[in-house]
């Protein structure tokens, strides 16, 4: 029989007892970046999923791009992670933290008035998150080439933490317009160094981020995420579909895990089409997508070996309960897209499950 939303599946070390993973969302509520109470009873609500993937977390200072962001590099961070780690683990669960760095898509105000870094001094369309509401995105200032090993330490650094913090593994962003993505894309990196111009030259930090992770808490724990059509935060690429089939048979050689690819565009222009089944056979771990599935459209592409997992993003949100909902075909409840970001247990731990009722 083929497998389903609901068979079984190996991921490194850990058995899963289902598919369906929980998507990375970032929620704005981890005051001074460390992670809270709060957000240990909303992982443990949403425990019964195969695999949580955290918000994102950043990985320095410098990574932060929004306000109330937790981080994953302190101890005092390492400290509120604890609670949701163990919260998930005594409810059978798994969580993975994602690892963060927004690079260009942030804003002065978050960096004493210093510039957010990125691969080239270019400035995104669009505005900033940030603690006094939407600001312009400002030109980006372009990292030196000396800088570069720094933030391959400072992951490295993010992965021991997690780690340290109870986590089963890491996924590294790479992206949504975020720093491994504007350096992977030739819309938002024009170097002319070893870390642009050419495929390998573009994926050379990523895959020195990915070599460094997997080094420090082995590769059974980790995956990488990528977006190849995503036009979110004023991304473009000329060529997607080779850039995205060479990244995915590179990483393959470091051996991470999985590779989560989200298959749709969350906002922006969208550039030349990309078979993802292309990426896929590419990679020899397991493959998680994610982008607007259900549960119909989740067992097909299950069933058809085209997809390991499936990671929900917005039903997870509204459905603490999403596995049991789809188990009975229930309805699921509408996301309330005000409390999305920031704010408190209210469109967060309030969500009801089909046995509140
Ligand atoms: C509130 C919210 C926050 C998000 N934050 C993140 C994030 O921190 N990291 C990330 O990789 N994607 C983030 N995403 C994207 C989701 O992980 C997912 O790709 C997207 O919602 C599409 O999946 P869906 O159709 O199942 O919701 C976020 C999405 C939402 C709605």
């Amino acid at each position: 029989m083929n497998n389903n939303l609901f068979s079984p599946v190996t991921l490194g070390l850990m058995s899963l007892a289902n598919r369906m993973a929980m998507a990375p969302m970032t929620r704005n509520r981890a005051p001074e970046g460390i992670p809270t109470a709060l957000m240990a009873e909303y992982y443990a609500q949403r425990a019964e999923a195969g695999l949580i993937i955290t918000e994102g977390a950043q990985i320095s200072e410098q990574a932060v791009g929004y306000p109330a962001t937790p981080g994953i590099y302190s101890e005092e961070q390492v400290e509120g992670w604890k609670q949701i780690t163990s919260a998930v683990h005594d409810r059978g669960g798994h969580i993975f933290v994602q690892l963060w760095h927004c690079g260009r898509v942030s804003h002065p105000d978050f960096h004493g008035g210093a510039l957010p870094v990125a691969p080239s001094a270019i400035k995104p369309a669009g505005q900033a998150c940030t603690y006094t509401g939407l600001q312009d995105f400002v030109t980006p200032r372009a990292l030196e080439f000396r800088e570069i090993p720094e933030i391959v330490e400072q992951y490295r650094h993010a992965a021991a933490m997690a780690i340290k913090a109870g986590f089963d593994g890491v996924e590294i962003h790479s992206a949504n317009g975020y720093l491994l993505d504007q350096f992977l894309r030739d819309g938002s990196n024009q170097r002319s160094d070893a870390y642009g111009g050419s495929l390998a030259n573009r994926a050379r930090l990523l895959l020195e981020v990915t070599g460094a992770v997997c080094d420090e808490i082995g590769a059974d724990r980790v995956g990488v995420r990528i977006s190849p059509v995503n036009g979110f935060n004023d991304m473009h690429d000329s060529n997607p579909q080779a850039l995205f089939n060479h990244v995915a048979a590179a990483l393959s050689e470091l051996k991470p895990v999985f590779l989560h690819v989200v298959e749709v565009s969350m906002a922006g222009e969208v550039d030349d089409a990309v078979n993802m089944q292309q990426i896929r056979d590419r990679f020899n771990g397991l493959y998680i997508a994610n982008g607007g599935y259900d549960k119909v459209r989740g067992n097909a592409v299950i069933a058809s070996e085209a997809a390991d997992m499936v990671a929900y993003g917005i039903p997870y949100l509204a459905n603490p309960d999403l596995i049991e909902r789809f188990r009975r075909d229930a309805s699921l409840n509408t996301p309330d897209m005000a409390t999305f970001y920031g704010g408190d247990a209210h469109g967060y731990t309030d969500y009801p499950a089909l046995d509140d009722a």
